[in-house]
Parts: structure tokens; sequence; C-alpha cells
């Protein structure tokens, strides 16, 4: 597998993430093996949320990780909160960040987490409120590292004045189909298309000017969880494309898609959300794939997005 040091971060981490927000509809075998797969794929990292399956994705894998054989400080766990869907709120408070943590390591049954992200933004959160939780959690030795997930550039700035330990990681949502995170440098100030819509102040050149390595989410999704795209019939010139690629370097289409985020100069980390190893394991065929600069922007266009 091959590996990042994060700046301020964690050191020799994969590039490929285990997702557990799919985890709660395993048994916890299931849910061990899933887990010993990765690991033994290289990919010693793995990305939960308070939220996903409110809680149970946490408690599966807490209940499953003494199936493994594997021992606590082998495997990096990296947990978020704020989202609150049971209360309809996001909440970036101390209050909910302090019982969040706890209760997500009572979860997952572990003393400490590596990294801890801040889920996407609370509308009126206090970036003192996050400071203060974030000295205390450090203090405690609760959480290593902190970071964020869907936070855009000025609520980074924000909290960045607050918060005294490094932010390392922005989660966000990216993928050939989603690729709305960089479109928009195209067509900067252009009326004629959407793609010239600046949606969130130029988030990536604001994580790579600040060292802050970005996690791209559901990596294989098209729209809103609305499905995968690899081997979708409604994608055809996008799997040509991927197909083309994946037999010409020996790997599965799934392994293309991954490689192409990859590829991008800003190192970032894919976090893959199937259950399935066999499916892992395509995808960390993806540190295989040497993409070109043009097989880059040809799988780009392929997905539907056009050069001005
Ligand atoms: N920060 C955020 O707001 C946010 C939001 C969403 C997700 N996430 C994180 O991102 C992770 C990944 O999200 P995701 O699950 O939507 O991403 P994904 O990897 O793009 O999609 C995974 C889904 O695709 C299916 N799939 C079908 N064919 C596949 C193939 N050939 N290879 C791989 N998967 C295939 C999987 O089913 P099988 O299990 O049958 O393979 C699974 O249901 C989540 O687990 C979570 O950790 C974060």
């Amino acid at each position: 597998m091959k590996t990042l040091n994060i700046v301020n971060g964690p050191k020799n981490v994969p590039v490929i993430i285990q997702g557990c927000m799919r985890m709660p509809a395993l048994s916890v075998d299931k849910a061990a093996e899933v887990i010993r797969n990765a690991y033994d794929l290289g990919v010693n990292f793995y990305d939960h949320a308070t939220c996903y399956g409110n809680g149970e994705a946490e408690t599966r894998f807490g209940d499953a990780f003494p199936l493994t054989g594997l021992r606590r400080e082998d495997v990096i766990l990296q947990s978020k909160c704020g989202l609150r869907f049971e209360r309809k709120e996001f909440d970036w408070t101390e209050e909910n960040i302090l019982v969040s943590v706890d209760e997500s390591l009572s979860r997952l049954k572990t003393d400490y987490l590596d990294v801890l992200l801040l889920h996407r933004p609370d509308l009126i959160f206090e970036p003192e409120q996050v400071a203060s939780a974030f000295d205390k959690l450090e203090k405690s030795g609760k959480v290593r590292y902190f970071g964020v997930s869907n936070v855009p550039t000025m609520q980074l700035m924000l909290l960045k004045k607050y918060v005294r330990q490094p932010l390392v990681f922005n989660q966000l949502q990216f993928s050939l189909d989603q690729s709305q995170l960089i479109d928009q440098a195209l067509y900067v100030n252009n009326k004629t298309t959407d793609m010239s819509l600046d949606r969130d102040n130029g988030t990536v050149d604001y994580c790579r000017l600040n060292d802050i390595t970005i996690q791209a989410w559901s990596p294989l999704q098209y729209g809103f969880f609305k499905g995968v795209f690899v081997d979708n019939p409604d994608f055809p010139v996008l799997n040509g494309a991927l197909n083309e690629i994946a037999e010409r370097e020996g790997v599965s289409k799934t392994a293309v898609a991954t490689a192409w985020i990859l590829r991008h100069p800003a190192k970032m980390q894919a976090i893959l959300g199937t259950m399935n190893p066999a499916h892992m394991k395509d995808a960390c065929d993806a540190v295989k794939v040497t993409l070109s600069h043009h097989d880059w922007y040809k799988l780009y266009l392929a997905a539907g997005k056009f050069l001005p």
C-alpha cells in the first residue's frame, strides 16, 4: 500500500481508507472479516462517525475488532462528531463534542481516537467552544489529531484563528462524477455554465497551501449517494474510458476510478465504503496504476466534464 506522511499529523498512513458508514448492515463476524481484510491489504485506517447508523457502525466495529487478531496500536481509528440527525441539528458546542467523543470511545471499545473530525459545519458554531473542547481532548489523551469534514475555506480560517491544534484533514465529497471540488478553476467568471460557480472559496487550494490532507468520500458514487457509476449502463462513455485504462494496466475499473483521485497532486486519500473484501482488493490495485496527465483528463472528460 502506498502511504503518506501527514504534515503535523500521523505518519505512514495509507492512501486508501476503509469507510465504515455501511458497517451497520453486517454481522459482527462479517465486520471482523472486513476490518481484517482491509488491514491485510495495507489499509489500516478506518473512518467512522457518530451518526453512521446512529452509533451502530462504531458499535459493530468495537464488537468485531477483538475477533480480528489485531492490536489497537496496529490501526488508525478516525471518527467524526457534530451531526445530530436524531435531534435534527448540527452541533459543534463544547458539550456535544466532548460527549460525542466519550460515546465513540465507549462504542469502539478504546480509550483514544487517532483522529477526530468535525463533521459538517454547525451553522451557529462558536470557534472558542471548539478550541476549548480540542484542548481538553488533547490534554486527556482522548484524541491525537484533529481535522474537519465538508468545511469550506472561510470556516477553516475562522477555526484556525481559535484552535491551537493543527487541522490536518478535511474530508470532502470527490469522485469522477462529483468533481465540483475542482471544476470551478476551469471556468472562473464565465456566465454560461454552472461549472463557474465557486461553491467553497477554493477549498482544495486552501488545503494545499495549509498542509491539510483531503480525504475523498464516496469515490465511486454519482449524485448524492445515488449509486455506483462503475459498471453502470447510464455511464457508457465513462465506463469505456475506465475499461480502456483498466485493460492496459491489468486492474479493475474500480481501481482506475480510485487512481484518478489519487493522481491529483493534492495527495489525497480515498475513502472506500465497500463492505465486500473482493471489492476492497480491487480498489487497492489503484496504487499499481500509473495515470499519465493525458489519462487523467481523458477520464475527467469521459465523466461528462468539458473544457472551455
Ligand atoms: N464526511 C462525510 O460527509 C461523508 C459522507 C459519506 C461517506 N463518508 C465516508 O466515506 C466512506 C465511503 O462512502 P461510500 O460508501 O458512499 O463510498 P463508495 O466507496 O463510493 O461506495 C461504496 C458502495 O458502492 C458499492 N459498490 C458497488 N460496486 C462496487 C465496486 N466494484 N467496488 C466498490 N464498491 C462497490 C459498495 O457495495 P459493496 O459493499 O457490495 O461493495 C458500497 O455500497 C463512508 O464509509 C464514510 O466513511 C463521509
